[in-house]
């Protein structure tokens, strides 16, 4: 029987994307599996690939530069054919990038190019938001370049933002469309 393809996916925190993609591949709607979990910190989002039996690998972002990108990079098995960034704070090294051209996506809660960016992440997002007084957000997938969330855009999904939204409420609307939009565009890759 032919092996369904591999994806490495990396968390830096609760891992509700991680959760959603072991979900998707349980109850059969997404052909793949998770060869391993990579985090860069401590953080609750391991307790997904645990429950999954799913190999996890901390490679700790405050280790030296030199250190952590050699860890990082031996880290990723070969056969990979996808690596997910669900909700990675550390910047991907380039020697990575290159190694892997058009493999690593990454999910980013707002429209891109609007709201991405050095220092646009998590919350920062959603306040921003708010403050230009947007009446749409959302999220998007794109592929990972040497920028930050400059790669190519492959699929967006857009939420409506409401005037008495904060952050917070923002961040949730947008997180329960973020699952299916990686899920969704996952699977449209590997195929
Ligand atoms: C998501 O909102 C994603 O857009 C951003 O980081 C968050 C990760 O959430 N890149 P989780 O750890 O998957 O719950």
């Amino acid at each position: 029987m032919k092996e369904n393809p591999i994806l490495t996916v990396f968390i830096s925190g609760s891992g509700s994307n991680l959760a959603a993609i072991i979900a998707a591949i349980a109850s059969g709607k997404l052909k793949a599996q998770i060869g391993r979990v990579i985090a860069d910190r401590d953080c609750a989002g391991k307790a997904h690939a645990f429950a999954a039996h799913i190999p996890f690998i901390m490679v700790d972002r405050k280790l030296p530069e030199a250190t952590f990108k050699q860890q990082l990079h031996a880290a990723i098995s070969p056969e990979t054919r996808l690596i997910v960034l669900a909700g990675f704070l550390s910047v991907i090294p380039l020697e990575i990038i290159q190694a892997y051209p058009q493999k690593i996506i990454n999910l980013h809660p707002s429209l891109l190019p609007k709201y991405g960016g050095k220092g646009m992440y998590g919350m920062r997002v959603h306040q921003a938001v708010l403050s230009a007084g947007e009446t749409s957000s959302g999220c998007s997938v794109h592929y990972v370049d040497e920028g930050i969330d400059t790669g190519k855009v492959i699929a967006q999904k857009r939420v409506p933002v409401y005037q008495d939204d904060t952050p917070q409420v923002l961040q949730q609307r947008i997180q329960k469309q973020e699952h299916t939009l990686l899920v969704d565009t996952i699977a449209m890759l590997l195929n």
